[in-house]
């Protein structure tokens, strides 16, 4: 699989990383195009105590990427950005209500928005994993405008039966949940088996 994976300004830069993380370990997965939005950066020096734009890849999945690879946001040249380009879909993780809103209004001003909206035009996955809260009306209508064109929304809203013993075990199940959605299930997936 070739997959695009973005990283938007929004709450929970660990659900992002353990994505890109995820994705590296899996064999299935030949190639991830990586995208931070500039404003991320900020979230991600917030949240994971890593600052700078050097070596961003590096110090989020904690060694050198294999089949990782990162564009500039406004390089709105770079392969993701046309729909010739060979891919599987795309997952954005966090993502703002801004960027939401630049999508539901094909506004394609950035590689992030711009490649979400070949995702869409193409009829691949796109898979919004919003986080904000409360949800005023114009996140809700944006939401909505975005799963009509065929996006599916998967809120950042994390399981508790599975009782994680931390917020990275946390978002890892999450993450198992997106992409077991994309089809690429996790051998770590927790699985409700009430019966046993
Ligand atoms: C620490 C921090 C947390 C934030 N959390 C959220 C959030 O959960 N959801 C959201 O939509 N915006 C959040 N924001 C605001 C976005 O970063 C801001 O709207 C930004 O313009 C989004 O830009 P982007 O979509 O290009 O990344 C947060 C900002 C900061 C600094």
């Amino acid at each position: 699989m070739n997959l695009t994976v973005a990283i938007t300004g929004a709450s929970g830069a660990v659900f992002g990383r353990e994505l890109l993380r995820a994705l590296e370990a899996d064999e299935l997965v030949s190639r991830v195009h990586f995208v931070a939005s500039d404003n991320s950066l900020r979230v991600i020096a917030e949240e994971l105590d890593l600052s700078g734009r050097t070596d961003l890849l590096s110090k989020l999945l904690g060694n050198a990427p294999r089949k990782t690879i990162q564009h500039p946001d406004t390089n709105i040249g770079a392969s993701i950005a046309s729909g010739s380009h060979p891919s599987h879909g795309m997952i954005i993780l966090p993502c703002s209500m801004g960027t939401l809103a630049a999508i539901a209004h094909g506004l394609a001003d950035s590689l992030i928005a711009r490649a979400a909206d070949v995702t869409l035009k193409e009829r691949r996955p796109l898979i919004l994993c919003v986080r904000e809260t409360p949800f005023n009306r114009i996140h809700l209508r944006n939401m909505n405008l975005a799963a009509e064109a065929g996006a599916v929304i998967f809120p950042c809203i994390p399981t508790f039966y599975n009782k994680p013993a931390d917020s990275t075990e946390m978002a890892r199940q999450f993450v198992y949940r997106v992409l077991a959605h994309i089809g690429l299930p996790q051998p770590g997936a927790y699985v409700w088996k009430p019966e046993e």
